[in-house]
């Protein structure tokens, strides 16, 4: 018993903390608009943003990941996200500068910017939930927080 107590105490906490790590990086998709380009389960599509590629079929690994969302793609519409991309050294040692004249490949800064500890959670939850993963109805659930009618098609 005493054992049984032991356990429930240490993991608990470490089982609430993977939770919220994951739904803050949730909140952190949603606040940034990922969705409005990549959609609400991560697979893009046509939308006003162009043909956002899919997050959950991505071969990028966390690092390429965590450089995409920072720095975003210059030459297409997927925007940068970091407040220091392109100002220290970060994307590829560029400076916003470096791109003067070249108006095509000019990088997108986002709407909303995002502070490191925000891309950390951001792409924790990507790993965790959308890359390498079909669209579940858990997923759907989780994302919309009710039972919507979305979710039942699943
Ligand atoms: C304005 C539309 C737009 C927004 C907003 C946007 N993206 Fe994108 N994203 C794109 C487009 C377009 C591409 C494809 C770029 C290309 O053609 O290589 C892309 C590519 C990506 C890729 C690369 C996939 C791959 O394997 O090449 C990732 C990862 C990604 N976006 C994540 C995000 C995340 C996370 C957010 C929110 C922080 C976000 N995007 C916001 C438009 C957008």
């Amino acid at each position: 018993m005493k054992y049984i107590l032991f356990f429930l105490i240490i993991l608990t906490p470490i089982n609430m903390y993977g939770q919220n790590k994951s739904d803050y990086g949730l909140k952190m998709f949603k606040n940034a608009n990922c969705n409005s380009c990549h959609q609400w389960h991560g697979n893009g599509g046509g939308s006003y943003g162009g043909a956002a590629a899919s997050i959950r079929d991505t071969g990028l690994d966390k690092e390429g990941l965590k450089k995409i969302v920072e720095c975003g793609r210059p030459g297409t519409n997927m925007p940068y996200f970091s407040k220091k991309a392109y100002k220290d050294d970060r994307c590829y040692g560029l400076k916003l500068i470096d791109f003067e004249g070249e108006d095509e490949n000019r990088p997108l800064p986002a709407r909303k910017m995002l502070n490191d500890r925000q891309i950390k959670a951001l792409i924790n939850f990507i790993m965790d939930d959308l890359k390498g993963k079909p669209v579940s109805k858990d997923y759907c659930l989780k994302y919309f927080g009710k039972p919507t009618r979305v979710c039942e098609e699943l």
